[in-house]
């Protein structure tokens, strides 16, 4: 069985690469929605209706489990996915919820009732589009008590990034991290709600401060996938993977290629 990891650019590679550190024999399919991206700027029912689109791209492809390594998409679709669209014998999960067990220290699929946790303050980073969706908020709820979260929505860092404008997303996290502090100056731990935002992690945590825990979900996402397959799947393959984007295949992979520092070849969707 092939996994699909989709995200509407390059961010999920992040995921990718954590989930074959820690899988390398299962046979990964990547597709990248970059006619599409950014989605952070988009309407809920256009994510949606993009985020169906790639998702049955893989389904066609051969994945009967997809992760929605894009947490735009996993706020802003995925719940009204599993209400009613994903077809019988196929899996969709997203990245928000490994994330959350790790900040409220719960293991993997522990459903007991909320409670209270040690951090009282955190700094949410993501998406204009996950912001306003409130989602991560809503799942911090099902777990934790008397938790503070103050959003900050990151306009034109995804941009910066799959333009390879490095120094321009640099710039832009460091403001959006003033940002935040001016609404919450002491936050104790910080969620990069973007799996674009790992490739600016050393940036988020030098402008956060050393005492601040950064949450990054590129590992847990990984560690969590691992513990699913262990459960549910089949975790043989031959281990090569394949990268599929619905935009120009040259371009991509060069952008790829300087992400990962190593060579990405994408094909067309
Ligand atoms: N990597 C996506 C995420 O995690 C980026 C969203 C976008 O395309 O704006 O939210």
């Amino acid at each position: 069985m092939a996994v699909g990891i989709f995200d509407s650019g390059l961010g999920g590679l992040t995921v990718l690469e954590a989930a074959q550190r820690r899988l390398p024999d299962v046979d990964f399919i990547y597709l990248a929605d970059s006619e599409h991206a950014p989605y952070g700027v988009r309407t809920a029912d256009d994510i949606y209706d993009l985020t169906c689109k790639a998702v049955q791209r893989l389904f066609d492809a051969g994945c009967d489990l997809v992760i929605l390594a894009c947490n735009t998409a996993s706020a802003a679709a995925l719940r009204r996915m599993q209400e009613g669209w994903i077809p019988e014998g196929k899996r969709v999960l997203g990245v928000f919820v490994p994330l959350i067990e790790a900040l409220t220290e719960r293991d993997w699929g522990d459903n007991s009732p909320p409670r209270e946790v040690d951090v009282k303050h955190v700094a949410l980073f993501a998406t204009p589009a996950t912001v306003s969706s409130r989602a991560f908020q809503r799942e911090l709820a099902f777990r934790a008590i008397g938790v503070d979260v103050e959003a900050q929505a990151c306009g034109g860092v995804v941009d910066a990034i799959e333009d390879g404008d490095f120094i321009l997303a640099e710039a832009m996290a460091r403001s959006h991290v003033d940002a935040l502090k001016r609404k919450m100056p002491k936050p104790q731990a910080a969620i990069l709600g973007c799996t674009h935002y790992p490739l600016m992690l050393d940036v988020f945590q030098e402008a956060l401060g050393a005492d601040v825990k950064v949450f990054s979900q590129a590992n847990l996402v990984g560690e969590s996938l691992a513990d699913y397959l262990t459960r549910h799947g089949d975790k043989t393959g031959s281990g090569e993977p394949a990268y599929l984007t619905t935009g120009d295949p040259k371009q991509v992979s060069n952008r790829a290629t300087q992400f990962l520092r190593r060579q990405i070849t994408f094909t067309a969707a």
